[in-house]
């Protein structure tokens, strides 16, 4: 690292919501790192331009949160890795040489928590059931299918969406109508919901989950609450449950290591301390 000081953060609109200020200034904190780590906001129009000067900014690099991801995209051209080339959207961008450059965490996020969270969940990979066809839906089915799970059946309340997200992974993802859930759920290795639905102040998530294999994981991306009705009925048949603030946090793990020059670690202090703050 040569700069004093190095600065991130996130950029959004609005962003204000953002929990990653917590989750790096909780890792500045813990690994004695002088930086910091701020709240962005720009603006739609001034996305581009602020991209275009990122270099005289003054940051490192920084998250990229919605409505931003496909703009940083455009931004980096080529410089990105594969998960943000096959999503067109990116999430992290740090400066190398005066370049930036950009990568999709989410899809490593996704991975790294059910690695840590439930180890050997891709053995056997084979079929899988994804509720949603938002960018977090792109992203799973794109990390699932990294892991060599086939088919993957993509559900959503509107299914031309699902017929889009199904579009880009020819040969792997299959659309499906969402009153169809209760004949796929048997088949799923695993599961994961995508949508808000569960979240808290939306309307539950509700799918019997009696007839799914023994071995299926359930995964949620919601993590306000915790316990999601989705997770509730997972562990009530026995299934592995693993919630959705893995996810958030592991995403986080690549850009503090970029901009800051440690790999920081997922503990159970960190969880509790975002989860005081839900
Ligand atoms: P993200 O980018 O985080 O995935 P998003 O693009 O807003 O978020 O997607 C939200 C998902 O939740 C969508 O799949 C949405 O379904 P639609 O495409 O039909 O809107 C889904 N969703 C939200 N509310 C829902 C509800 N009440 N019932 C079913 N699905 C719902």
């Amino acid at each position: 690292m040569t700069k004093t000081h190095p600065r991130a953060g996130v950029i959004g609109w609005p962003v204000a919501h953002s929990r990653s200020p917590i989750i790096h200034r909780s890792w500045l904190d813990a690994y004695g790192i002088d930086g910091s780590y701020d709240l962005i906001p720009v603006p739609p129009q001034e996305i581009a331009s602020f991209l275009a000067n990122f270099a005289d900014s003054g940051f490192v690099g920084a998250n990229v949160t919605l409505p931003h991801k496909e703009a940083a995209f455009a931004a980096v051209g080529e410089r990105c890795d594969p998960a943000a080339r096959a999503l067109g959207a990116v999430n992290t961008i740090w400066l190398e040489d005066g370049l930036l450059y950009g990568a999709n965490t989410d899809v490593t996020g996704f991975l790294a928590n059910l690695d840590t969270s439930a180890p050997g969940w891709d053995r056997d990979a084979g079929p899988a059931l994804v509720l949603g066809a938002g960018g977090a839906a792109r992203a799973i089915v794109h990390g699932l299918a990294s892991r060599g799970f086939a088919p993957i059946h993509v559900v959503n309340r509107t299914e031309e969406k699902a017929e889009a997200v199904a579009a880009q992974f020819p040969g792997v993802a299959r659309a499906a109508a969402w009153s169809n859930i209760a004949l796929l759920v048997p088949t799923a290795r695993i599961i994961v919901n995508t949508t808000s639905l569960g979240m808290k102040g939306q309307p539950d998530l509700v799918i019997d989950l009696s007839r799914a294999r023994p071995d299926a994981v359930v995964s949620d991306t919601v993590y306000v609450p915790l316990e999601t009705p989705l997770l509730r009925e997972a562990r009530r048949n026995g299934l592995v449950a693993v919630d959705g603030l893995g996810m958030l946090l592991h995403q986080a793990v690549p850009g503090f290591a970029r901009w800051f020059g440690v790999t920081p670690k997922v503990t159970p202090e960190l969880r509790d301390l975002i989860l005081s703050d839900l």
